[in-house]
């Protein structure tokens, strides 16, 4: 897979994709990441790529034309293939585990980062293929958002993870292939490693058991409470298993009688902010 990053600060990349995932796969050649500075796009002598907005207002717009010239050579160099452009933008869609999964299926991608107050707005409009935001805040930039978007795709593309089912179970992820099962699109249950008893705080005797069927459901569940407690909009996106609405309708019981179950009393609230139940 190539990545072409189009950017006004290309050294911003150099740290992130010499460590890690975004290496190895660039090393072992299952990706290409490709910076092209936005100012070697300009024809003036001070190499400007913004300017005022029109109507007034604070701050610089990025111009159209370089980021027009930059995606034309990028185009012209790839044969005319039909290459998403994805702007980088808080204006855009939210990049969610489905989306990424979407872009891993093309063998190419182009990153516009836009900076300072935004990017001239015919940029979305007939240059871009998709506009794509990395969460509801705002960035100086979309490098860093470029930089989550390349990381969230690169550890879906076939191969780059060393096992496979590792990307499947992720918080997140949908069903797509046979590796995944089980109710999907859940955030990920706890994980625990040596040692057993660390200061007193014990790991759940069950993970300890060696039953494997016992582990299953008890990481299910522990999706299930994580995700009803944390992320419960996340809930109503996902199809359960009669096991799973069993088990989640459990969880519910418990934190409405937690002197009865050993657990902390809680509900999650309609906004999503937690909230002890009362
Ligand atoms: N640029 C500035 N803020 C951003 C965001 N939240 N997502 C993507 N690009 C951005």
């Amino acid at each position: 897979m190539i990545f072409d990053v189009v950017t006004i600060f290309p050294d911003f990349f150099r740290s992130i994709l010499e460590y890690g995932l975004l290496k190895r796969a660039r090393v072992s050649g299952q990706v290409e990441i490709r910076l092209h500075d936005l100012r070697d796009f300009t024809d003036d002598r001070h190499r400007s790529v913004d300017d005022r907005p029109f109507g007034g207002g604070p701050g610089m717009v990025f111009k159209p034309e370089p980021i027009f010239r930059a995606v034309e050579a990028l185009k012209a160099e790839s044969g005319g293939a039909q290459v998403p452009v994805v702007l980088l933008s808080p204006q855009g869609r939210l990049l969610t585990q489905a989306v990424a999964q979407e872009f891993a299926k093309a063998p190419r991608l182009t990153l516009l980062c836009g900076r300072y107050e935004g990017v001239d707005e015919r940029v979305a409009e007939y240059l871009a293929t998709e506009e794509i935001s990395i969460g509801d805040y705002v960035l100086s930039g979309g490098e860093l958002a470029a930089a989550v978007l390349m990381e969230t795709v690169v550890r879906l593309v076939p191969g780059v993870l060393g096992n496979e089912a590792s990307a499947a179970e992720d918080s997140f992820s949908l069903p797509e292939s046979p590796l995944e099962n089980g109710a999907q699109g859940l955030l990920d249950c706890p994980h625990y490693t040596r040692p057993a008893d660390f200061c007193g705080h014990k790991v759940p005797e069950v993970l300890l058991s060696g039953n494997h069927q016992q582990v299953r459901r008890w990481r299910r569940r522990r999706a299930l409470e994580k995700t009803w407690r944390n992320r419960p909009e996340l809930l109503a996106r996902v199809s359960l298993s009669d096991e799973e609405q069993a088990l989640l309708e459990d969880i519910k019981r418990a934190a409405c009688e937690p002197a009865l179950h050993g657990e902390k009393a809680f509900a999650p609230a309609a906004s999503g902010r937690t909230v002890k139940s009362s």
